[in-house]
């Protein structure tokens, strides 16, 4: 008794020892300090954006005019901007006189300071300004880059801060306005937004945007293709390229109902129509939370409807992330570990837990080797990062995932699910549309969760190591999988030499644990049994092609190269890519083949995901 109240004590402490060392201190309702924005917005504070830009896509540029509206709170003279490899014009404010400027010396993955002269009443700033061809939120394909062959296409990717290689603006997530826009781009493509978008093409290819509900400025994005729409229902469908459009609409046919269960569990969705749109395989992501629009890999589209969790992830960002969102990136678990926990409650409830216990084990799995990978010491390994001073992308690992989730998860069985959806509702809607830091959420947690529940007080929960400490707590929660028991058990079969009998209805879960499950090198007769008996190097699942792949690399099985290097070179997501460059180049003649490849597939890839392969090969 002594001993647990002793241990409550300390860990209270603790707790507040650390929530008030973490977060610079701000004022009520004040954008945390935000290290990765040269923005001030307690100064001056952007409400609006007006952006007019043409598509050239012969020149690889955007260009026009953002016309930004501010609330000039202290009445100063300055308007600091972020910008990174924009070419900057003429500036104008809303008297009609020019203003004058500083295009500060760029900051490496910052990008340039933009201070605005402006006047104690101004009220907008019109920019004209043009991109570069190698802005890194920009990825420009040629015809032959996409799934149609016919036309050019044009996407954005703006989280973490990439916006600022499109737009001049305070690329801050601490920062929301609303936005209209227009822009024109080649007859005969289609334009969406992260906006209340049109479904058909117009003629003179000029389109209209209006966001009135306010986001950050991650969630801004464009994309111009050749694009066709179908419809689920009244508020959600597909956008996809007219040869993968009606794959598309088969795969992601349960979307209607991921909605409905979504606000069955955290209420109502916010942000009017949610469709989906595939991009080409070079998207550098499995899928972008861009509102009413999410952005997608067609890596997903497997044919059976087996990777539509992504499609629940980036639905699940509705609430965790575009509603509320994290105050800066070093809060970047409070998007994604709610997102993932959310993801896994819309599986649960539509597929079963069956499903979801093996979703949950994978991603287990996946964790403990990330924490092995990083070290469990590595101060990346808690769910509060301090990124000050490096790139925010270098934050973005499994453990705000998937650490996130466990914690969440931890809490749900501490509580009761009852208590603990009721809490996250009521979160969801106090906050919505505002952001939150770790420290804003702990003490809500603890204000409306722990405090006045004597029982709860003692328990793990407030175990301070999962948010401000390295590697995995001990209170860990326990997770099972019957199912993946049954793969494991084959695995296990195999490798003694026995001849092995999946069931008909193995799911790609079991396929992928089943891979997983085998040591890190087969012999070829193993690797040749394998493939001869369930044809992995043809799968058309991408999830089961990549685990095998890895398999094939370090096992040297050499009959596997054509479709390594067909799928390296025509797929551009990074979560595919790393470990198989990694792979490679942990194997003796690996590096000069990683490196061959490479030089063929890196025209095609996104910035994002080659500047990765571009440290990892160097
Ligand atoms: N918002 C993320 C993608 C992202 C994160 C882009 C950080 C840039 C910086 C998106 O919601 C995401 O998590 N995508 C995952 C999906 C998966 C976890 C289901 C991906 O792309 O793999
Ligand atoms: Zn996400």
């Amino acid at each position: 008794m002594r001993n647990s109240v002793l241990i409550a004590v300390t860990c209270l402490a603790l707790f507040v020892n650390y929530s008030c060392n973490t977060s610079d201190k701000t004022p009520e309702n004040m954008p945390a300090k935000d290290h990765h924005s040269f923005a001030h917005p307690e100064e001056a504070i952007v409400r609006h954006l007006d952006l007019n830009l043409q598509v050239d896509f012969k020149a690889q540029q955007l260009s026009g005019t953002a016309t930004l509206h501010i609330d000039n709170l202290a009445k100063g003279d300055k308007l600091h901007l972020d910008t990174r490899d924009l070419r900057i014009d003429s500036i104008v404010l809303d008297d009609g006189s020019v203003a004058k400027y500083d295009l500060m010396p760029a900051v490496p993955f910052l990008g340039s300071e933009l201070i605005v002269h402006i006047k104690p009443n101004t009220k907008k700033v019109r920019i004209t300004y043009t991109t570069s061809p190698q802005a890194a939120a920009l990825q420009w394909l040629s015809p032959e880059q996409t799934a149609g062959g016919k036309q050019p296409f044009l996407f954005t990717q703006s989280q973490a801060i990439l916006a600022r290689t499109w737009i001049p603006l305070q690329d801050s997530p601490g920062i929301r306005f609303t936005y209209k826009a227009e822009i024109s781009c080649p007859p005969g493509l289609m334009a969406l937004m992260s906006a209340e978008n049109d479904t058909v093409v117009h003629p003179d290819g000029v389109y209209k945007f209006n966001m009135p509900q306010a986001i950050p400025s991650y969630l801004m994005a464009l994309a111009v293709g050749d694009l066709k729409f179908s419809a689920y229902d009244n508020r959600s469908g597909v956008f996809a390229e007219p040869v993968t459009l009606d794959k598309a609409t088969y795969e992601f046919v349960d979307l209607p109902k991921m909605i409905k269960t979504a606000e069955e569990l955290y209420g109502p969705y916010a942000w009017g129509r949610y469709d989906v749109l595939v991009l080409p395989p070079s998207f550098p992501f499995g899928g972008m939370e861009n509102p009413r629009l999410t952005f997608a890999t067609p890596t997903i589209i497997a044919g059976d409807r087996s990777l539509v969790a992504l499609i629940a992830h980036e639905l699940a960002h509705s609430w965790s992330g575009n509603l509320v969102t994290n105050a800066t990136w070093n809060d970047f678990w409070l998007n994604e570990g709610f997102t993932v926990y959310f993801e896994a409650r819309i599986m649960e409830k539509l597929y079963g837990k069956d499903y979801e216990d093996m979703a949950t084990v994978l991603a287990e799995g996946e964790l403990r080797k990330t924490v092995a990978a990083l070290g469990e010491d590595n101060p990346d390994t808690r769910l509060y990062l301090n990124l000050e001073g490096r790139d925010p992308d270098d934050g973005m690992s499994d453990i705000a995932y998937e650490k996130g989730r466990f914690f969440l998860l931890n809490i749900e069985r501490a509580v009761g699910r009852e208590r603990w959806d009721t809490f996250l509702k009521q979160y969801f809607a106090e906050h919505a549309f505002q952001s939150i830091t770790t420290e804003q959420f702990l003490k809500y947690l603890e204000e409306n969760l722990i405090e006045g529940d004597g029982k709860l007080r003692n328990t793990k929960i407030r175990d301070s190591k999962w948010v401000f400490g390295t590697g995995l707590p001990d209170s860990f929660p326990k997770v099972h999988s019957v199912e993946l028991e049954k793969a494991k058990a084959l695995a296990i079969e195999f490798v003694e030499g026995r001849t092995i009998a999946p069931p008909g209805n193995w799911t790609t879960h079991h396929w992928v644990y089943f891979l997983r499950q085998l040591p890190q090198q087969l012999t070829l007769p193993q690797m040749e049994q394998l493939d001869k008996q369930f044809h992995f190097t043809d799968s058309g699942n991408s999830e089961i092609l990549c685990q095998w792949l890895e398999l094939c690399i370090r096992s040297n099985y050499t009959a596997a190269d054509t479709s390594l290097e067909k799928f390296l070179t025509s797929v551009g997501r990074r979560k595919f890519l790393k470990p198989l460059y990694a792979a490679l180049i942990e194997t003796p003649a690996g590096k000069e083949k990683a490196k061959a490849i490479y030089a063929k597939a890196r025209p095609g890839y996104h910035s994002v995901s080659s500047g990765t392969i571009d440290e990892m090969l160097q």
